[in-house]
């Protein structure tokens, strides 16, 4: 086994929005910088103890906070984040209802929160409002107040279960 030490640079591949990254990476560098650094800045850091979920981005089809995440331990995964989601400049319908229901202030939260959304609605087409709101439990908004986000949730799930093609369609 490999013993690295701190000034050693690993390379790792990344498949991010579907597209191949090959980078090489200090092995305690955490995968938002990563992500940042090849231009995904959509990817935010709001806090440094992985309460905030502005950095979440789905990896593997699951829902991560890239911040809580070495880059390593993503080495050889799929990435989904915020600038995969419009297709040929036509929105995804999640990011569609967060315009039509006002979802967002500032936006700093706002592609953590979609991506969040994205992944809860997979799992749950018709959610209650307290489903919703357990879902992004680990998602902070500073500006919203979460009603419009809520909102912007239920309409996303309406949008879904008549088109479930366009839930499907990324970049
Ligand atoms: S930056 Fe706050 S949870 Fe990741
Ligand atoms: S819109 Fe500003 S933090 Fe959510």
């Amino acid at each position: 086994m490999k013993v690295y030490t701190q000034n050693d640079k690993v390379k790792i591949k990344l498949k991010v929005n579907g597209e191949e990254q090959e980078v090489e990476v200090e092995p305690r560098r955490l995968l938002v910088h990563v992500l940042r650094d090849l231009g995904y800045t959509g990817v935010h850091v709001g806090c440094d103890t992985s309460n905030c979920g502005a950095c979440t981005v789905i990896l593997n089809g699951k829902s991560v906070k890239s911040c809580t995440l070495l880059a390593v331990e993503a080495d050889g995964s799929e990435i989904l984040t915020i600038e995969g989601m419009a297709k040929d400049g036509k929105l995804h319908p999640i990011q569609e209802a967060f315009w039509e229901k006002h979802g967002l202030q500032c936006g700093y939260c706002t592609p953590g929160m979609i991506l969040q959304a994205y992944w809860f609605l997979k799992h749950n087409q018709n959610p209650t409002e307290q489903e919703i709101r357990e879902g992004i439990s680990g998602n902070l908004c500073r500006c919203t107040g979460y009603q419009n986000i809520v909102e912007a949730i239920k309409l996303a799930a309406e949008k879904i279960r008549q088109n479930p093609q366009e839930y499907l369609r990324l970049a």
